[in-house]
């Protein structure tokens, strides 16, 4: 699916209920982004918006649209917070840390500015619904997978792909309740707002 498409997203949930059946959804990761490098006064409405709905509003209302799916598969136990009762990763970056963007960060990094700003405004939606979600039983947590040699990351980055994703997956299997609403690194450890 496009995850700036409504209709798109409506589609797949069809498809994932017809799979998942009585079941639910016991994890949703929310891993499409974007990244187009333009710094200020460059910066174009075009570029913002493009950062804002695809890392910011798509994951939100793919959550939206999966909600009913992983209430389902929460309702099927009593208690705890943890992937296999229900859960949502998103995956987000550092570089939307505001507290830790040095002052003497480079040009370079500064012209990833819309990318940094959406997935600020990610991490603060998801905390939001983390908030609002408590008492579900769905675990909400942001995560970052460290620099990753993708087409976004380059072959400049310092992890592999499996590198990233073992250690994700590693942390995954680790998340309960005290991670809820939290913005962590591949092994777990808190990244700041
Ligand atoms: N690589 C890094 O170093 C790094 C660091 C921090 C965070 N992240 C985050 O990790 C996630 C994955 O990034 P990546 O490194 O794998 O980037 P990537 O190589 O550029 O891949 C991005 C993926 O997102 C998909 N996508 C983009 N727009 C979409 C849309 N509107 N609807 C559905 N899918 C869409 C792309 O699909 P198509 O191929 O079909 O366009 C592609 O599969 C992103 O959220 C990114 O911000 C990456």
């Amino acid at each position: 699916m496009d995850i700036t498409k409504t209709n798109e997203i409506a589609d797949a949930r069809k498809i994932v209920e017809s799979r998942v059946g009585d079941k639910g959804l016991n994890l949703l990761i929310n891993n499409a982004g974007v990244l187009t490098w333009q710094g200020f006064p460059d910066i174009t409405e075009e570029n913002m918006l493009l950062h804002f709905s695809t890392n910011t509003v798509g994951p939100v209302m793919v959550l939206k649209e999966m909600l009913s799916l992983l209430q389902k598969s929460a309702a099927q136990k009593d208690s705890g917070m943890d992937i296999s009762r229900a859960a949502v990763l998103n995956i987000s970056s550092s570089g939307g840390s505001i507290s830790a963007l040095p002052r003497e960060a480079s040009k370079g990094f500064l012209a990833a500015m819309g990318y940094g700003t959406s997935k600020a405004a990610l991490n603060m939606a998801m905390k939001v619904v983390a908030l609002t979600l408590i008492g579900q039983g769905i675990l909400v947590v942001n995560m970052c997978p460290g620099w990753v040699k993708t087409d976004m990351g380059t072959d400049q980055a310092q992890l592999t792909l499996s590198e990233s994703i073992s250690a994700m997956l590693k942390t995954l299997f680790q998340l309960n309740e005290s991670h809820h609403g939290a913005f962590l690194d591949r092994n777990g450890k808190p990244i700041p707002y």
